[in-house]
């Protein structure tokens, strides 16, 4: 995992002049603090230290991914995909790479993509990222969205394996909820709209947003309701399907939105406290990132031990929800050799380098061929 080294506690919202506090905000939500990024800090930058961290772990070499996956909704751009950035600077040459936005629920969406790849046999190792900075589309004078969200990365590697370590999954949507959690700026409606491509007139471009539609806007009520519906419910379809009960489970990882959310969740499930994992009070609701972070955690603590059955839980924008349930079936090495950052440094280096130098080579051979008069297409 992966979280910006700037912490924001809740008192800063008051020192900046919102009307709120830090005993509103930690007891309608839970949240104490939130990590941001800096100004120059990419998603694509949190992706590849979380995945460079999970590729330690599990002891692999970037030639060994076949496939990577990166869980967001604040791409570093609409397009190239933020994965092909990881992929270019982790120098996963053998990697296929893309992104997946079904916000908050990216992760465990991603995961279940990932899986399907390694138990179909098309892949045998796959990286999965969760990574998300909604902090830059967050309105810092509107305190009813603000103050929920951080910024963060999370990233496992699935291999394959004898024993199946995903047991199940199951995804949903109902889009009728789409508008009740959006980012509407830099879309094809607004693009539409504008009228670069119908309308003709105008160039995009030169069309900034109306002010909220670059903002994150939400119906947190409404979101609150479903939630505490939809957690529980696709939690129990996932135990059901890989035959689970809640007295099988170690450890229940919700998405880490809401304090509330996360106790109606596990009230619903017949779930004791000591089983529901919680870190929403250090990091904020971190989207695609919550439950890889909140999954990390849960291991180096010791939370989750070889052979636990651990259940995941999301919901998100969209509206979307997705829940997994696992076998833990590895064990995490309790210390990471000295030599490791020194390998990882040379290796990142040498990622850079590669990269320049294939830059350099495509565009030599693009002079050369209109040297000589020759059209690739
Ligand atoms: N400080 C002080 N007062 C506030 C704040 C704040 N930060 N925010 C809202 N209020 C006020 C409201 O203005 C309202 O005042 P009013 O009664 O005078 O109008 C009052 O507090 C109560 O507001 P509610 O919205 O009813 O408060 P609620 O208890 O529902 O809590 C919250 C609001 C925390 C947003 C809650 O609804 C929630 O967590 N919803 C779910 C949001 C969520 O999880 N979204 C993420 C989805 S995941 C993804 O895809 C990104």
């Amino acid at each position: 995992m992966y979280v910006p080294q700037r912490v924001v506690p809740n008192d800063t919202f008051v020192t900046m002049g919102l009307d709120t506090s830090d005993e509103w905000i930690s007891s309608r939500t839970g949240i104490k603090r939130r990590r941001v990024v800096e100004a120059d800090e990419a998603t694509s930058d949190m992706a590849t230290k979380a995945a460079m961290q999970a590729m330690a772990v599990a002891g692999l070499h970037s030639g060994d991914i076949d496939l990577i996956v990166v869980a967001t909704c604040t791409p570093d751009h609409v397009m190239p995909a933020t994965a092909s950035i990881v992929q270019d600077r982790l120098g996963m040459l053998n990697a296929g790479a893309m992104d997946l936005n079904a916000a908050c629920s990216g992760f465990v969406y991603a995961l279940a993509t990932g899986a399907a790849q390694v138990e179909s046999g098309r892949a045998k190792n796959v990286l999965v990222i969760g990574a998300d900075e909604l902090s830059i589309y967050l309105n810092w004078q509107d305190r009813s969205t603000c103050v929920l969200f951080g910024d963060g990365a999370g990233a496992v590697v699935l291999r394959q394996a004898k024993e199946p370590g995903i047991m199940g999954s199951t995804m949903g949507s109902d889009g009728s909820g789409a508008g009740l959690l959006t980012i509407k700026g830099a879309s094809r409606v607004r693009a539409s709209r504008n009228g670069s491509m119908n309308g003709h007139e105008k160039d995009t471009n030169g069309v900034a947003a109306a002010a909220d539609e670059n903002y994150l806007t939400m119906n947190g009520p409404q979101i609150f309701r479903w939630a505490t519906q939809i957690m529980p419910r696709a939690a129990e379809q996932v135990m059901a399907s890989s035959g689970l009960t809640t007295e099988d489970i170690s450890l229940f990882i919700p998405h880490q939105a809401n304090e509330r959310i996360m106790k109606a969740t596990a009230k619903r499930l017949g779930l004791p406290p000591e089983k529901v994992f919680s870190n929403v009070r250090e990091y904020g609701n971190t989207s695609a990132a919550s439950i890889p972070i909140a999954l990390c955690e849960a291991l180096e603590t010791e939370r989750v031990k070889v052979g636990d059955y651990v259940v995941l839980s999301s919901f998100g924008a969209g509206l979307s929800w997705a829940a997994l349930a696992l076998r833990w079936s590895v064990p995490i090495p309790s210390h990471v050799a000295p030599w490791q950052p020194i390998q990882r440094q040379v290796a990142s280096r040498m990622a850079a380098v590669r990269s320049v130098l294939r830059r350099g080579e495509r565009s030599v051979r693009t002079r050369i061929d209109r040297t000589l008069g020759k059209d690739e297409s």
